[in-house]
């Protein structure tokens, strides 16, 4: 078959496999390729067992692999053949030199602008997918502008929005579809060309353009707020828990003011994945880097709340549990950072799991979906840890159950025959305040919810 163009991404992760094979389904006629320096990957790709877990993901790779979607090896040369490409490598925060901790680690993006330089024959749009400092583009056309000047490379900003668990849909039906470009000729008629392939299932209203720098930056600061909205409940969940006001009844009264919305204002143990933190932290760096500190400050304080958040927790269950959890068995419900993923990067679930053995509890962990990845962040820890998928099996015989996931298999769990297996007396520490915790406390647990009055039927010294 004949495509009317061939578009290459480069990274197969979380976000440049999901995305590309929407497009491939929604543009028949055009050729996806999609390729990866980790080679397993693209084998998982090309197999039954896709590498990442996305509800509705599978349907839509099977309908497209093998007639305009392909998962590839031979990076060069695709690179060669490709008419547009995606870069949807990972800009993890730099771990050395300056910037550390904070700055984006940008040697997987530059590595991959002089692969495309060296290996390119013909013109090409080159398209950022990544999420990336403001002002990458400029680097990435230094490095692209050719030694001969013979080959005409145009360079977009088009940052993914999707989220963890729900790829699928925001892909098919997104918010908004934003493409940065610069505001000249040749910028604009590239622009074009993405807008036309995004026309093809996203309505024209929801595609937004803007000037690259703007593009770059909206996606940082897109992340912020969401991020910053978990973090603002998470404070107020600390004030509720000392003055008995209830998270879920301010935050319904705060949400319903249309100005301020509804979504994002459940309290939990705070945020994880693998974009809040590290986009946030990027942030706070080009803050500083542009001597705008207080502005710098402002945003490192959603991080600190998120930090405080989860500490706060642990140290509500070592208080609860009569200040010692040596030798008690605790079973974790819920491993991923999110619901309806495997994914487990930067997962509060995993600095509580380490600090919990850390006071040498016995740590029993379930997951529907993130045990594998479970097993590997634990992988460098001593201690006594036990995977069970099951929740019955894992509750049981434990002395406390912590649920750190929202999944929903969690809010229809039969609490009474946990109950029953479990060493009284029995606690339950509700990480994401999911569960009814009237009927749990009614069953006979001592139930310890975010940002609400603990449900005790013992009386200590805290006066729970
Ligand atoms: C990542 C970032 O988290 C996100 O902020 C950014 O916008 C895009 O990259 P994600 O898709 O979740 O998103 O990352 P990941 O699943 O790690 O995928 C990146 C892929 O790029 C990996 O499979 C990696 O092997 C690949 N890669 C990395 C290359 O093919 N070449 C490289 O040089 C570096
Ligand atoms: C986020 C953005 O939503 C998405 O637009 C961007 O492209 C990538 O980063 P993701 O990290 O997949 O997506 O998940 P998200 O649904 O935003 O949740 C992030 C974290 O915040 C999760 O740990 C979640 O449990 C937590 N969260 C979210 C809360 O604690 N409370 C809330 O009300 C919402």
């Amino acid at each position: 078959m004949k495509f009317k163009k061939k578009i290459l991404c480069i990274g197969a992760g979380y976000v440049g496999g999901p995305s590309m094979a929407m497009l491939a389904y929604k543009c028949p006629d055009y050729k996806v390729t999609v390729v990866d320096m980790n080679f397993e990957r693209i084998d998982a790709w090309n197999s039954q067992d896709l590498p990442v877990y996305e509800p509705g993901l599978n349907k839509i790779v099977k309908k497209a692999r093998g007639k305009n979607l392909f998962f590839a090896k031979d990076i060069e040369k695709q690179i060669k053949e490709a008419d547009i490409i995606f870069v949807s490598v990972n800009t993890p925060t730099k771990t050395f030199g300056a910037g550390a901790g904070m700055a984006a680690d940008l040697q997987y993006w530059e590595k991959t602008a002089r692969q495309i330089l060296e290996n390119s024959y013909s013109p090409k749009i080159v398209i950022e997918k990544s999420t990336l400092p403001v002002k990458t583009a400029l680097a990435m056309e230094k490095i692209l502008s050719s030694p001969s000047g013979k080959i005409r490379f145009d360079v977009l900003s088009n940052p993914e929005f999707l989220a963890e668990g729900t790829a699928v849909q925001d892909l098919e039906n997104p918010d908004r579809v934003l493409i940065g470009s610069h505001e000249t000729r040749n910028g604009l008629k590239a622009r074009q060309e993405l807008v036309n392939i995004y026309s093809r299932w996203v309505p024209k209203e929801k595609i937004i353009t803007s000037n690259i720098w703007s593009s770059e930056l909206s996606k940082l600061v897109a992340n912020a707020f969401l991020a910053q909205r978990v973090s603002s409940i998470n404070s107020i969940s600390a004030l509720c828990e000392k003055t008995d006001a209830d998270i879920s009844e301010v935050a319904k009264a705060v949400g319903m003011d249309s100005r301020v919305g509804d979504k994002f204002l459940q309290a939990g143990i705070g945020f994880g994945g693998s974009c809040f933190k590290k986009d946030i932290l990027n942030l706070v760096y080009l803050c500083s880097y542009y001597g705008l500190q207080e502005v710098a400050d402002y945003w490192e304080s959603v991080v600190k709340i998120n930090e405080y958040q989860q500490d706060r927790f642990i140290a509500n269950i070592l208080r609860s549990m009569f200040n010692t959890l040596a030798g008690k068995r605790i079973c974790i419900l819920g491993f991923a950072f999110k619901a309806n993923t495997g994914d487990t990067r930067e997962s509060p679930a995993i600095y509580i799991a380490r600090k919990l053995l850390g006071e040498h509890a016995e740590v029993v962990i379930s997951d529907p979906k993130a045990l594998k990845n479970a097993e590997s962040d634990l992988a460098d820890v001593k201690g006594d840890v036990k995977y069970i998928e099951d929740p019955y099996l894992a509750a049981s015989g434990s002395h406390a159950i912590a649920i750190l996931t929202d999944w929903d298999l969690y809010r229809r769990l039969d609490f009474r025959k946990i109950y029953r297996s479990m060493i009284k007396p029995a606690f339950l520490f509700d990480g994401r305040n999911i569960v009814d915790h009237r009927k749990c406390f009614g069953i006979g647990f001592n139930v310890y919810p975010i940002g609400k009055p603990a449900l005790s039927h013992l009386h200590t010294a805290n006066g729970n």
